[in-house]
């Protein structure tokens, strides 16, 4: 394939233009003074991806979801995307073809699948070179470039270059001097706009990297110079027009919402400025900048993602935002940042996620949901914190995750914070392996919408059209994005996931095989060809509870003081031959909701299992366990026993006996079918026990004085004084090397209630004497 880098300039000093225009260095690495800048993401980054043509995907769960897309991609008639574009632009249509549907229907949104369905051919193309994908993805480029060529020459629009399944002016009307609004009158109203222009360009870049097609390349560029002009020069031809757009102009639009949500948009213009050294292009990327209710906001780390009505910054600005709005325009202030240089970008976009990440993560890692009181749109950003009381039907967008995901993998790059990887697994190996219904049917993408989180409830696929529909295609065809990453100098390899999958870098002409059964088993081996010295870094999951153990060619190396969320790196002379081999055990883990230390998920290793089953009235199943535990703390062997597989090696569970029904059965999360699932469940442990030795004292909580909601939530008290229990502040410390040892925890923890006027001296009195007296009972 193609070296892109050997297309670039090397980037030195960039000038960003335009209001507030400044001048920037890059803040780079100096070690890489000498390497240059690629366009894609992470284009300066001391880490950076490979070409998706550089890995392959070995047999196993990811092989299985991706094949199942890769069927869609192949049956679907890919003529039905270009009906929308040729009726703009005045080109004839084959007859009995009809275009996709969902919002890919005519209405506003026209266009954005299109730009999906081509950046999915271009991934599913690179990975095993089947030309099947590129003929379709060749066939469509070209017929878009057909309309963009008939379309200036026919419909004399405002600006040259223009691209869409809808006429031009649904984009200007956006701007001065009509600030057209969200709604159903196609001549007036407009939605998400750029966001369908985002879509387009973006399939149409991937169609350049990944198929080497100059002709998509060629369309973008043009596609860019119109944005520019749209963005500066504006609406000129519409009465009431007074000139450029200004800065308070763009704020204005991007505050609206739908209408002004843009996507990623301005991630796809500092790729074109640095594929075509064309300075507008860096230009227009700012023009996206949110710089009335957000980026400022973001910039000094002050979250604001839900205020109250009082509170509201910015002329348009609603009081919760859209999570899935917001989400990938910080994926393209990182762009920004990478291309310019302007740290202050790369900052908004690093805050940002720790707003969303850990704060408005749900176990899946997905975000969104929504409470009680609430407008009714769970596609909206909860309180800070809000994690329980945002378990609605309807949970979290998936879209939003892929967002989510893309926006932390690409922060790792310049800032390789193990925790960043830790959230793409979780996202990866539930909400994005769980949005593919496990299904052959060819009929639609089979995908997931929302994934609803509450108890018993249950997913549906589908989703022709829609954004996560969109996103959904190009999730399961770019599965090996961010399996290795290497250092821009060569120096290391960066191995963030455990994925069956070869990496072939040809430039070092090293290759390794990951062979696993992840995450359906805990091990994996590297088999290396090639030689000489590399750092080969494996991450350390930060879910590790029983060691990470690693040999190379048999030998074990020293493991003992790794800790999880860190990466190992094995620094040596490699050579063909050589083979790593990696054991994480997996345990049950049980994970507390911010807000609420009783509403818990149950993890397995990175994957989150659901309970089978409708809990009557739609409540939680409510589970004690403690009693179960003996001194190591293991979960599984004591309370939640793996009891089965499915045919295609998923592990299956079955608590015990739980006290709203007999026992439960549990599941991965990854596994998509129709059933009624819960993903949390109530944890119920009313009196300090030690195995079968009740204490008689109730299992009180402490007072963690937990943060109020931003926004009060009607109906529902802040936590406040919420917080852990007795026994959890005990099991939290697990293992336990002996019983003295668990005695110890036990009375400093019992003589720590008693100061805080928790537990009576005599309580403790009883529960420390009923520990002691708990030896046989808790050995394991
Ligand atoms: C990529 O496209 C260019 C221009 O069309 C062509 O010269 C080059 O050979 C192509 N490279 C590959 C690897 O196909
Ligand atoms: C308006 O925008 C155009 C295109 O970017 C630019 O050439 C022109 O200088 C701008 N005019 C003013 C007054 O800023
Ligand atoms: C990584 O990120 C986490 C979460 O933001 C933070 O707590 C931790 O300190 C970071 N670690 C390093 C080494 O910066
Ligand atoms: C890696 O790719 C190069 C170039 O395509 C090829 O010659 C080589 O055989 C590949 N190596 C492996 C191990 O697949
Ligand atoms: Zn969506």
């Amino acid at each position: 394939m193609f070296n892109l880098r050997r297309l670039l300039q090397a980037l030195g000093v960039a000038v960003i233009g335009g209001n507030g225009a400044s001048h920037v260095t890059l803040d780079n690495n100096p070690t890489l003074a000498n390497v240059a800048a690629d366009p894609g993401p992470g284009g300066t980054a001391p880490v950076r991806p490979f070409r998706l043509d550089q890995v392959r995907l070995g047999g196993g769960l990811l092989q299985e979801k991706r094949d199942r897309i890769k069927g869609f991609l192949r049956a679907y008639d890919e003529r039905r995307f270009l009906v929308l574009f040729n009726n703009q632009a005045g080109r004839p249509n084959p007859s009995g073809v009809s275009p996709p549907g969902g919002w890919e229907d005519g209405g506003l949104l026209s266009g954005h699948w299109t730009g999906h369905f081509m950046t999915a051919l271009s991934q599913a193309y690179a990975e095993q070179g089947e030309t099947a994908f590129k003929s379709k993805l060749d066939w469509m480029v070209a017929e878009l470039a057909a309309c963009q060529e008939a379309y200036t020459a026919r419909k004399k629009p405002t600006h040259p270059g223009y691209l869409g399944a809808l006429p031009e002016d649904t984009v200007l009307r956006l701007g001065p001097p009509r600030f057209a609004v969200y709604g159903a009158n196609a001549n007036t109203n407009t939605w998400a706009a750029w966001y369908t222009q985002h879509k387009i360009m973006r399939g149409l870049l991937d169609a350049y990297y990944n198929t080497n097609s100059s002709q998509a390349l060629q369309v973008v560029v043009k596609m860019a110079e119109w944005a520019h002009l749209a963005l500066t020069v504006g609406d000129k031809n519409q009465p009431g027009y007074k000139g450029n757009l200004t800065r308070a102009d763009l704020n204005y639009m991007w505050d609206t919402y739908i209408a002004g949500e843009f996507g990623g948009a301005n991630e796809v213009f500092p790729e074109i400025y640095a594929l075509t050294s064309d300075d507008r292009h860096l230009q227009t990327a700012t023009a996206f900048d949110n710089r009335e209710s957000l980026f400022g906001a973001a910039v000094a780390d002050r979250d604001i993602l839900v205020v109250t009505p009082q509170n509201k910054p910015g002329r348009r600005r609603a009081e919760r935002l859209h999570a899935n709005t917001h989400v990938p325009q910080f994926l393209g202030y990182l762009r920004v940042y990478e291309q310019s240089g302007a740290r202050e970008y790369f900052t908004a976009a690093k805050n940002f996620f720790g707003w969303v990440v850990p704060h408005r993560e749900f176990a899946s890692g997905g975000t969104g949901g929504n409470y009680p009181g609430a407008n009714d749109n769970p596609e909206l950003f909860q309180n800070r914190d809000n994690i329980a009381n945002a378990i609605a039907q309807n949970g979290a967008e998936t879209c939003t995750t892929y967002n989510t995901l893309k926006l932390g993998r690409n922060l790792f790059l310049h800032e390789h914070n193990a925790t960043y990887m830790d959230h793409y697994e979780r996202g990866l190996f539930n909400m994005i392996t769980g949005s593919r219904a496990d299904t052959t049917s060819t009929a639609d993408p089979q995908l997931t919408y929302f994934q609803p989180l509450s108890p018993g409830s249950n997913r549906d696929y589908g989703n022709t059209g829609t954004c996560c529909g969109g996103t959904g295609m190009e999730s399961h065809t770019k599965y090996q994005e961010t399996v290795y990453l290497r250092s821009a100098d060569g120096s290391a390899l960066w191995v963030n996931l455990y994925v069956p999958s070869t990496l072939n870098w040809t430039e070092k002409r090293f290759s390794i095989k990951q062979e696993t059964a992840f995450p359906r088993g805990d091990t994996a081996n590297f088999a290396v060809t090639g030689q000489g010295p590399l750092d080969i870094k494996l991450r350390v999951p930060g879910w590790v509870r029983n060691g990470f153990l690693v040999t190379v060619n048999g030998e074990a190396q020293s493991t003992k003081d790794v800790q999880p969320s860190t990466y190992l790196s094995l620094s040596r002379t490699w050579k063909t031959g050589d083979v790593i081999q990696v054991r994480m055990p997996f345990s049950i883990r049980t994970e507390r909701a911010l807000d609420r230390p009783d509403t818990q998920a149950i993890m397995w290793g990175p994957v989150l299992l659901q309970t089978i089953g409708k809990p009557s009235g739609g409540s939680y199943w409510q589970l004690s366990l403690y009693r179960y535990l003996k001194r190591d703390g293991d979960y599984q062997r004591a309370a939640i026993k793996q009891t089965g597989k499915t045919s295609a090696g998923d592990p299956l569970f079955t608590t015990t006996t739980s006290s709203t029904s007999g026992s439960l059965n549990v599941r991965p999360y990854y596994i998509s079918d129709n059933q009624a699932v819960s993903s949390y469940f109530l944890r119920v442990e009313p009196a300090v026990v030690f195995g079968t030795i009740d204490t008689g004292v109730p299992n009180r909580k402490r007072n963690d004085g937990l943060p109020k909601y931003d926004v009060p939530v009607s109906g529902i008290t802040s936590p406040g004084t919420d917080g852990p229990t007795f026994l959890d502040l005990i099991w939290d410390q697990a293992p336990f090397a002996t019983h003295a040892a668990f005695v110890q925890v036990v009375t400093s923890t019992a003589d720590a209630f008693v100061a805080a006027k928790v537990y009576t001296t005599k309580e403790r009195d009883t529960i420390v004497a009923k520990a002691g007296e708990a030896e046989r009972e808790l050995a394991p």
